[in-house]
């Protein structure tokens, strides 16, 4: 039975322990959320697993992690202080904002009046005072992409560590926007982490390499076990690109509410470095201040051929991990009937996504010796596998189970009787549900061929 809603999801998160409302005993604060005990582990070895193919498995790709308050110079030269707004409508009837493009037939949604403002600007950029001055010069934005410190990043990582192109600089953390209508539950929040790739290739190759992107892109969400028919291929229309994009191909995921944008991959042709390299051109002018960033600060790579300098083009894959979160607990979420006529709630996550990875149970929660041997079994799977190892000292098997296939655990151990006599354990898969007598000494060997964990 796959047919469930996204309440069916919020409330496994919150019920489970994945995710709860951000401040929640003082009423919360909308569009933000907490990630739990096991959403933080899904979240990391979600992270985990894009940071690996992104620069672990790949010869041109570097990672860094750069601030989140951002110097207004940047969001200025990159075009967000312009251009990164929604337009507003405000009803005078009422007093409701709405967003311009959720007003049909020149009505307000809430009250029904046609006395309605045009259309405004609303910059959906975070602002925050820095230093102990609060005079209006003194402030920062919180960075609405993680991109654009990697384009002012650009001439360190080159000169630190170098490479021809095409070569790629990758980063994953926060980003913050002042979204209108935040809405269904994780998908569109004001505080999220993005993981972005900008990839930095000849003018010319820009295209061949936005298509190889787009497919490299497909398959890794498949192979975090998004089914493929569950994505979609969205070529942005031109009157809907943002303002630095040539191209941008979006991966839709089929979420509870909708198809909706997991990621985008952009072509952002020269538009990034070319801007910083002016603004760094327009500073040296107008002040002396600015004296450090005056020398050699074009944002350019010298060809190793033809010994010209080339202002490189950018394609851009970025992933929400939210997003992607919401993405993967749907797609594993399924209610199953058993042949008893009962049902169970499963969480068919692949075992490198999941939070928990082996979960250990004692048979009697009380016998001394049973516990003791659960306790140095889970210690010795902790320090050989990645990823959390749980002892679940419940004394219910069976709800110990229902638990674990809800939170999507590969595999369950069974310390018993049996096991103090002949070092034998039960692992029972949660997909199956089959269970299978194995000798301690081989546990390892046996996770490892069955889960890869
Ligand atoms: N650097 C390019 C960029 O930021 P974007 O399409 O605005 O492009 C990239 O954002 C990704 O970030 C989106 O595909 C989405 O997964 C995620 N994202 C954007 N806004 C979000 C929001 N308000 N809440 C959650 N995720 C968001």
């Amino acid at each position: 039975m796959n047919n469930h809603t996204m309440e069916d999801l919020v409330s496994l998160c919150k019920r489970r322990g994945f995710i709860f409302q951000s401040n929640e005993i003082y009423g919360g604060l909308q569009g933000l959320y907490d990630y739990g005990p096991l959403g933080v582990e899904l979240k990391n070895n979600l992270k985990s697993a894009w940071w690996k193919s992104m620069i672990y498995d790949r010869e041109d790709v570097e990672g860094i992690d750069t601030s989140i308050l951002t110097n207004p110079m940047v969001l200025k030269y990159s075009g967000h202080e312009e251009t990164f707004s929604d337009p507003l409508i405000d009803c005078r009837d009422c007093n409701a904002r709405w967003r311009a493009d959720h007003i049909s037939d020149n009505k307000c949604p809430g009250c029904g009046s046609s006395d309605l403002t045009d259309p405004r600007p609303f910059n959906l950029m975070f602002k925050t005072s820095v230093g102990p001055v609060e005079d209006g010069n003194s402030f920062a934005y919180l960075r609405p992409e993680t991109a654009q410190n990697i384009f002012t990043n650009f001439k360190n990582v080159l000169d630190s560590t170098p490479h021809p192109l095409p070569f790629g600089i990758a980063q994953m953390g926060k980003a913050f926007r002042n979204e209108i209508t935040p809405r269904n539950f994780i998908f569109r929040v004001r505080e999220f982490e993005q993981m972005e790739l900008e990839f930095f290739v000849k003018p010319g190759e820009d295209e061949e390499w936005h298509k190889k992107w787009i497919d490299i892109r497909i398959q890794w969400w498949q192979d975090q076990g998004i089914k493929r028919e569950n994505l979609e291929l969205y070529h942005v229309p031109s009157n809907e690109l943002s303002h630095y994009s040539k191209a941008t191909v979006d991966i839709m995921y089929k979420y509870p509410h909708g198809i909706e944008e997991l990621e985008g991959i952009a072509n952002r042709t020269d538009f990034d470095l070319g801007s910083h390299t002016k603004g760094q051109k327009d500073l040296n002018l107008t002040s002396n201040v600015m004296e450090n960033t005056r020398s050699n600060a074009k944002l350019a790579i010298q060809d190793l051929e033809t010994k010209e300098w080339v202002v490189p083009y950018v394609i851009e894959p970025s992933a929400g991990v939210d997003r992607g979160f919401l993405a993967l607990l749907n797609d594993a979420y399924s209610v199953e009937e058993l042949e008893n006529g009962k049902e169970r709630t499963v969480l068919a996550l692949k075992p490198h996504i999941s939070p928990i990875k082996v979960a250990v149970i004692p048979l009697k929660r009380n016998d001394k010796d049973i516990v003791a041997k659960s306790i140095e079994l889970k210690n010795r799977l902790q320090r050989s596998l990645t990823g959390r190892v749980l002892l679940e000292n419940t004394g219910n098997i069976g709800k110990s189970y229902r638990k674990h296939d809800e939170i999507g655990t590969p595999a369950c151990i069974t310390v018993d009787f049996q096991t103090l006599e002949d070092k034998t354990i039960t692992v029972r898969d949660r997909d199956s549900m089959d269970q299978k007598r194995v000798n301690l000494e081989e546990v390892n060997a046996f996770l490892s061929e069955n889960y890869s964990i």
